[in-house]
């Protein structure tokens, strides 16, 4: 795909794509519920739809599927059936890790499988904590998928995550609502709570003391859950809005989730005027974000603020570049075991680019005061880079060419209607 620099600033309101790790939820979590379960203003795209995959080869029916609505009915967490073939979760780590934990209390066999890029990527840290547990999984030596996991009869007790990851959190979460006694997990630093906030609306026991969440078994009644914008889809307008001068962006019905807005927080450190307004606190706090430009100045990101902004730094790396000042990120070594390895992928594209940036083992640095050039760049199969990248290509000299910009469709299958309607074409 080839993309020209846009000759205008970005103006307007969107209300970006539904939000993918609350969607990935409101799915999964219908399993659990005996009786019918809604997804309201679901997020229709590839990783989505692997967990609806997982649920339904589970024996959850999808009665009905609108773009608005999801309705699904689940026979209860005691009689899911045991699926006749591998379950194949695409691209998606928060489908498979999810799944982990959920199966752990079945009482039957599961093999969950997925693309060349979740084969690689490590799943010994949902493994090794879900085993300690007493739950049956086994991978292959590497600590990598397909996975099997023979659900049964686990304990509860304590348990020390190593990584600061949602998605291993709530792994150990789901497994400890089927345990035999209280489950108390002890996170590394604060994650994203989406599962916690919406198990705790489907009436589960989850409390949450600073770093601990403290699960007690139990069944939970189904849930409807109406599923606000997603803050890293909107990401890329709001980059948008302060690397292109005069730019004024208003993002609506947006989840302003505290774990998720790292990325509008760092903006703000740098010097653009963002406001955010919350019109709703329970069970998600849903609000608007009003963005306008400045001029930037370089910042430093360390590992207490990477996991609120996770999935936003390849758009640091970019914003770096226009900054005034040196923009330093560090404490990301989570970066390299994404969809791909994001530290390598982003620097190694915008070098492509004609930025220079220095490769880090845990993050990258910057210097400021760069232009994108026109050049060719590969998303990798990962479509938060092939995002970034159609952010650079609004921004450079010239025209750039991106080589599978297709994963986009992964979550956010919408994106080049967005960018051509801001783009004025
Ligand atoms: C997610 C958590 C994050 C994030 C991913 C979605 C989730 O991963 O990068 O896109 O929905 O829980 P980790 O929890 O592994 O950091």
């Amino acid at each position: 795909m080839q993309l020209r620099p846009w000759n205008t600033r970005l103006t307007g309101r969107i209300r970006p794509p539904s939000d993918k790790s609350i969607t990935h939820r409101g799915v999964l979590f219908s399993a659990l519920a005996r009786g019918v379960s809604e997804v309201l203003d679901p997020l229709d795209s590839l990783d989505t739809g692997a967990s609806l995959a997982v649920v339904q080869n589970l024996g959850v029916k999808l009665i009905e599927k609108t773009a608005r609505r999801w309705v699904l009915e689940s026979p209860g967490y005691y009689d899911l059936q045991e699926p006749r073939a591998v379950i194949d979760c695409l691209n998606s780590g928060t489908t498979m890790r999810l799944s982990t934990g959920l199966l752990a209390g079945t009482r039957f066999l599961t093999v969950l499988s997925g693309d060349e890029s979740l084969r690689e990527r490590p799943m010994a840290r949902v493994m090794d904590p879900l085993r300690a547990l007493g739950v049956d999984i086994r991978g292959r030596q590497s600590g990598k998928a397909p996975l099997v996991i023979q659900g049964g009869p686990h304990r509860g007790g304590a348990s020390f995550l190593s990584v600061a990851s949602a998605q291993v959190k709530s792994a150990l979460i789901l497994a400890g609502l089927s345990a035999d006694d209280p489950l108390t997990i002890h996170e590394v630093l604060p994650t994203r709570d989406h599962t916690e906030r919406l198990l705790r609306a489907m009436g589960a026991s989850v409390e949450i003391q600073s770093d601990t969440i403290k699960v007690t078994p139990g069944p939970v009644s189904a849930l409807t859950v109406t599923v606000p914008g997603d803050p890293s889809s909107a990401a890329y307008w709001a980059a948008l809005a302060v690397l292109l001068e005069g730019s004024q962006l208003v993002i609506e019905d947006v989840s302003l989730n505290a774990e998720r807005i790292g990325f509008y927080r760092l903006l703000r450190n740098m010097g653009a005027r963002v406001e955010f307004t919350m019109s709703q606190e329970v069970p998600e706090p849903i609000g608007e974000i009003r963005i306008g430009w400045a001029p930037l100045k370089g910042v430093a990101v360390g590992a207490d603020v990477v996991p609120g902004l996770i999935d936003e730094l390849p758009l640091v790396a970019l914003l770096g570049a226009h900054a005034e000042g040196t923009t330093v990120v560090s404490g990301a070594g989570e970066l390299r075991v994404k969809e791909t390895d994001r530290i390598r992928a982003t620097t190694d594209n915008l070098r492509s680019l004609g930025i220079e940036i220095e490769e880090r083992p845990d993050g990258f640095a910057v210097r400021g005061g760069q232009r994108v050039h026109r050049g060719s760049v590969k998303a990798m199969g990962d479509h938060r880079i092939a995002m970034m990248l159609a952010v650079a290509g609004a921004v450079a000299d010239g025209p750039i060419v991106i080589e599978g910009a297709e994963a986009i469709e992964i979550s956010y299958p919408e994106f080049f209607r967005d960018y051509w309607r801001f783009a004025g074409e």
